[in-house]
């Protein structure tokens, strides 16, 4: 990645986490230990859950959570378009289809009245996304899978405390994934955490995780004796303590970012051509990114345009998210095309993620707010 004099996020790393983990080095005990522990307790906490099962990415997580499942070829999975890749990725990876539903223009998260129209007896699971952390709907998505007697997975990765009608991402599916790469909330370097309240769920993930270990009744792990296909999805203990410092301080990192998307909405409220960030009023958000889109009249052209300008003047910025049904190789795969989710495919050609991190000072909102409106004053001007 570029280093540009404003990046478009960088983690909140203070004096703590340096000390955890070279109390972690300095213990010997690399892998499996007491910071990975504390780490897993600390989630599991968070996100009102029984148990935290703590991996190697968001995206190893997720693959654990839909093979301890038993998800796999001849299944649906209904999901977003609107997300990082990984949330499809691993539907494909375990052999299951994606079948993708439109999201909703506010949340940016399926549309739960256009759910029940996608399932048809195939259809295995429901997976949402919490969108840029925006819980809205996971309650009705929960409801709609239990009608249909399949389990909802929180894909809840960009949602690290985020909470909708008072409950904590990650407690609303049978299942939830946390992801701690360095721009979400807090970060572990590489990582992620499967949350669950269900017991044997929680115990073949650990298993998968482990190289396919049994657990025996004190939740050990006996070392070569394997019981199914597993994999090395383990956290480190360098990594876990790198997360047991950030979690320690969360409150006062949320507050940060919570303060600089206040700051953002302030700056950027009064111009026309922007629509903003809309929080439910039942959501306490958490924030992960802030992504302004433009309105309706500009191209995707125009938008990157803009995002090129950004970075000319060494400021930060990017498309999140390119639609996935329009990725080359997932339209080979599935069939899908342009036209299919209307919502979903006007809303990502004109998003700009702007920079954001929970330093961002008042000086640099004010200097990405002006760039942005220099830049928008020269569209308007190229289209005279
Ligand atoms: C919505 C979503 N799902 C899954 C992932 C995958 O997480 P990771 O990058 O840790 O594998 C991410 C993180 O980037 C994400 O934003």
């Amino acid at each position: 990645m570029d280093r540009l004099e404003i990046p478009l996020s960088r983690p909140d790393l203070s004096p703590l986490e340096e000390q955890l983990v070279l109390t972690a080095l300095r213990s010997e005990r690399l892998a499996m230990g007491p910071m990975t522990e504390e780490f897993e307790r600390r989630i599991a906490s968070l996100a009102g859950v029984a148990h935290a099962v703590a991996v190697s990415s968001g995206t190893a997580g997720l693959f654990c959570v839909l093979t301890a499942l038993g998800l796999g070829p001849g299944d649906e999975v209904i999901t977003t378009p609107f997300s990082f890749v990984a949330s499809t990725n691993v539907i494909l990876q375990v052999g299951a289809k994606p079948v993708f539903v439109d999201i909703e223009p506010v949340s940016l998260n399926i549309d739960p009245g256009l759910i029940e129209r996608a399932i048809t007896p195939r259809t295995r699971a429901i997976l949402a996304v919490e969108a840029f952390g925006n819980p809205t709907h996971m309650d009705a998505y929960a409801n709609i899978a239990a009608r249909h007697g399949i389990p909802m997975i929180e894909d809840c990765c960009e949602a690290l405390g985020t909470r909708h009608t008072g409950r904590p991402a990650g407690s609303f599916g049978r299942a939830g994934v946390f992801a701690f790469y360095p721009n979400k909330q807090i970060t572990t370097g590489e990582g992620g955490v499967i949350v669950t309240d269900d017991d044997h769920l929680a115990g073949l993930c650990r298993s998968l995780r482990n190289q396919g270990r049994p657990i025996d009744p004190t939740g050990r792990q006996r070392w070569l004796s394997h019981e199914r296909l597993g994999y090395n999805f383990r956290m480190s203990e360098l990594q876990a303590a790198v997360g047991v410092g950030q979690m320690r301080r969360l409150a006062t990192i949320l507050e940060r970012r919570n303060l600089v998307a206040k700051q953002y909405i302030d700056r950027l409220s009064a111009i026309p051509d922007l629509v903003l960030p809309t929080v439910d009023r039942d959501t306490e958000m958490s924030w992960f990114v802030f992504v302004p889109r433009l309105g309706v009249d500009y191209t995707r052209e125009e938008r990157d345009e803009i995002i090129d300008g950004f970075r000319a003047h060494d400021i930060g910025a990017a498309d999140y998210f390119p639609c996935i049904h329009l990725l080359p190789f997932i339209r080979e795969r599935l069939g899908t095309g342009p036209g299919q989710f209307p919502i979903a495919e006007s809303i990502s050609s004109r998003t700009i993620a702007l920079p954001f991190h929970g330093q961002l000072t008042e000086r640099e909102i004010e200097l990405v707010a002006q760039t942005l409106e220099l830049l928008l004053g020269r569209n308007t001007f190229s289209r005279r």
